[in-house]
């Protein structure tokens, strides 16, 4: 098969054995969270799929891209989700920063608040040749504001009334201090569409600003999303047939066979070197999404080959509770040929070339995951360029989606995450947060007392 594809030759092994995508309990389940999909999708709230701001983006895109273009650097502020993607596209589609002689754009992404680094940043970067891009859905997440408030200052500080022009905020159409910020500030801004939560928004402008500016193609991005989109954007009375024939939904009837039979982690094994940070915003998409209610199963990225080297040992034989997303491409360029100069003890190189040991070592991870009994699904993709990324984000938001639906929880919340904010919040004194902080002070009471505390 020459377009890109699922194998699902070795997805049904060990305790799964004898069970298929078509005769899972699951799968029986497909009339009811069909209609609650399709239901979802014309109420407008799944526009990772619908894509119902693509049409605006498209123009007010490139006008900005115009602009900032002059500019060296661009420092984007988000954490999660208003982060995640963007690194994943910059390492995949722009290795160029990484390597020696750069000299173009260079895009710097500030998703944790470290002090020292933050402040190298501004030891460094120039005020005047830098845009600033902060994104945020909510527009009020601390470490992201925290971020801003002292770049802001810096931009001041140096830029004076100019600093405006160096800003652009991507933020929520109404809500949030950012909005608020840039109606106030006069601040270019552009929005994060409404029920486009972080983790499903790499392709609005929370993704494609920042990958615009390094020149990746966007729109490629867009319409390969949109094209594994398009099959599961049908009326309640063809949601079954089209979700039968879609990836998304085998994934997602396979990842809930998973789980109930005691997989309870899912490797994201990617064999496409560039593209291993795809792992990073996968986990936190499946992560964030599934892990309710004590379901789930815990996402674990892992890059081929050099994983071989440090936690394959533990993925082949380990606890028996892992499955494996195995990410490959068969059309990447192969680079040097070995040729006749290897010594006599590695003359079968010699006709071989560079490439040819990925795909060797790819085979072997894969069968050697398989003869382990780890269930597998291996992603072949037919290019590694910007529509098939766009491809393979919109089958994993979709799938992701999909299994929320099939375990019968909210894959677009993440309730959990918010006590940790809100104690943190109260820590340093914001107001309205009188149970946190009384919780916290019995908590920091009784915690550290010298019999629980160990040197070393
Ligand atoms: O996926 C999510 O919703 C989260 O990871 C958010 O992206 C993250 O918490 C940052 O939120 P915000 O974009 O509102 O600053």
């Amino acid at each position: 098969m020459s377009a890109q594809h699922l194998d699902w030759t070795c997805a049904f092994a060990a305790r799964m054995q004898g069970r298929s995508v078509e005769s899972s309990r699951y799968s029986a389940r497909i009339g009811r969270i069909g209609q609650s999909f399709a239901a979802d999708v014309k109420a407008g709230r799944l526009p990772y799929l619908t894509m119902p701001y693509r049409a605006e983006l498209e123009k007010e895109l490139p006008p900005i891209l115009d602009r900032i273009r002059p500019y060296k650097h661009m420092l984007l502020l988000g954490i999660g989700g208003s982060a995640l993607g963007a690194r994943a596209l910059q390492k995949a589609f722009y290795p160029a920063q990484d390597r020696p002689g750069h000299s173009g754009p260079s895009l710097w992404i500030a998703d944790n608040i470290d002090a020292d680094t933050l402040g190298a940043w501004m030891g460094s970067l120039e005020p005047k040749d830098t845009v600033v891009v902060v994104i945020s859905k909510s527009g009020g997440t601390i470490e992201t504001m925290a971020q801003y408030f002292i770049i802001r200052r810096w931009l001041k500080k140096s830029l004076g009334a100019v600093w405006k022009e160096h800003v652009i905020l991507v933020t929520d159409t109404k809500n949030g201090e950012l909005r608020a910020e840039a109606q106030n500030e006069s601040l270019l801004s552009l929005p994060v569409p409404d029920n486009l939560g972080g983790r499903y928004s790499v392709l609005s402008a929370v993704g494609l600003l920042p990958a615009g500016y390094l020149g990746i193609k966007w729109r490629d991005l867009l319409e390969g999303a949109a094209s594994t989109a398009a099959p599961l954007i049908v009326p309640e009375s063809g949601i079954a047939k089209a979700l039968t024939a879609h990836s998304a939904w085998s994934l997602a009837v396979w990842a809930g066979e998973l789980i109930e039979h005691s997989y309870s982690e899912l490797i994201f094994f990617s064999y496409i070197p560039l593209w291993n940070y795809f792992g990073a915003w996968f986990s936190q998409l499946w992560a964030e999404s599934l892990g309710k209610e004590g379901q789930g199963s815990m996402p674990v990225p892992a890059t081929g080959v050099t994983d071989q080297h440090s936690v394959n040992q533990m993925f082949l034989d380990g606890p028996r509770n892992k499955g494996c997303l195995f990410l490959t491409c068969d059309t990447l360029d192969k680079g040097e040929a070995f040729g006749a100069d290897a010594p006599e003890k590695w003359n079968w190189l010699a006709d071989k070339r560079f490439g040819d040991l990925l795909r060797a070592e790819a085979l072997g991870t894969r069968m050697a995951l398989h003869k382990y009994g780890v269930p597998l699904v291996n992603i072949v993709m037919q290019s590694a360029d910007e529509y098939a990324a766009g491809k393979l984000m919109g089958l994993c938001m979709s799938a992701t989606i999909l299994t929320g639906l099939l375990l019968g929880i909210n894959p677009v919340d993440q309730p959990a995450v918010e006590l940790g904010k809100r104690l943190a919040n109260a820590r340093l004194g914001a107001p309205g947060l009188r149970e946190e902080t009384d919780s916290l002070a019995a908590f920091t009471a009784a915690g550290g007392k010298a019999e629980f505390l160990q040197e070393f």
